[in-house]
């Protein structure tokens, strides 16, 4: 399944494969997005195929639900598991209160969704995520289509107020077209450099209309599994 492995590659599928561990019989697990996740899910199909390990999974975005059907990992809606024992996602950067920026995959509606209705959140991300301050990662913005120029003014119009050291704000591009996520919306990056405080950045993002949810996962991780190049692995 690893052949020959970058060191951040490497990082990343023993992260995985140790959160892998920790997924049950019989459990309910969100199946996050992204490279790190995609090792995640490829563990757990091996361990359906080889192990008989029967777990019922729930994706976070097409992608990851196509990966985890090729697999054979059993996928289920979120409304059918209803809530979910645990949930293994990656993430952009990781603080040291395992608050979070998510989103660079685009999933972050329907992480942060999935995520809350876990018993457990896990990350899993090589050592390169991990930052003293939460931002050097553009944040990810989820806005409606209509309007989005006008929701993006208002962002830029509330940043002033905020604790943050830049201000630009891009429209996520896929080619020469905007992105668009798997509910129909697009992706705003803000290029915040550095978010002073998480919290009220969130609340004031999530009460201007059009934006949908943004990318700060506060208080909703509980471990972080991460991985370094030379294979080691660490719990936070
Ligand atoms: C997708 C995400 C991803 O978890 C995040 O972007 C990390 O991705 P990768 O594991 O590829 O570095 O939030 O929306």
């Amino acid at each position: 399944m690893t052949g020959d492995l970058s060191p951040i590659d490497k990082a990343k599928f023993v992260a995985a494969r140790r959160a892998a561990d920790l997924v049950e019989d019989g459990m309910r697990v969100g199946l996050g997005t992204g490279s790190t996740a995609a090792w995640l899910v490829r563990c757990l199909g091996e361990a359906v195929r080889d192990d008989g390990l029967k777990i019922r999974g729930v994706p976070t975005s097409a992608r990851t639900a196509a990966l985890a059907r090729e697999v054979g990992i059993e996928v289920i809606s979120l409304d059918e598991a209803r809530w979910l024992d645990i949930t293994i996602d990656g993430a952009d950067e990781f603080d040291a209160d395992l608050n979070l920026i998510k989103g660079g995959g685009g999933a972050l509606l329907q992480e942060k969704i999935v995520a809350t209705a876990s018993d457990r959140m896990v990350v899993i991300a090589d050592a390169g995520k991990e930052v003293e301050a939460l931002g050097a990662f553009p944040l990810p913005a989820e806005v409606i289509p209509f309007g989005w120029q006008t929701t993006r003014a208002l962002i830029e119009e509330t940043l002033v107020g905020m604790d943050v050291l830049g201000r630009d704000i891009t429209l996520r591009m896929n080619g020469d077209r905007p992105f668009v996520t798997d509910e129909g919306n697009h992706i705003l990056d803000l290029h915040l450099r550095r978010i002073g405080n998480p919290r009220q950045l969130a609340l004031v993002l999530n009460q201007l209309p059009g934006v949908v949810e943004n990318g700060l996962f506060l208080d909703i991780c509980d471990t972080v599994v991460v991985g370094h190049g030379d294979g080691r692995v660490e719990l936070r």
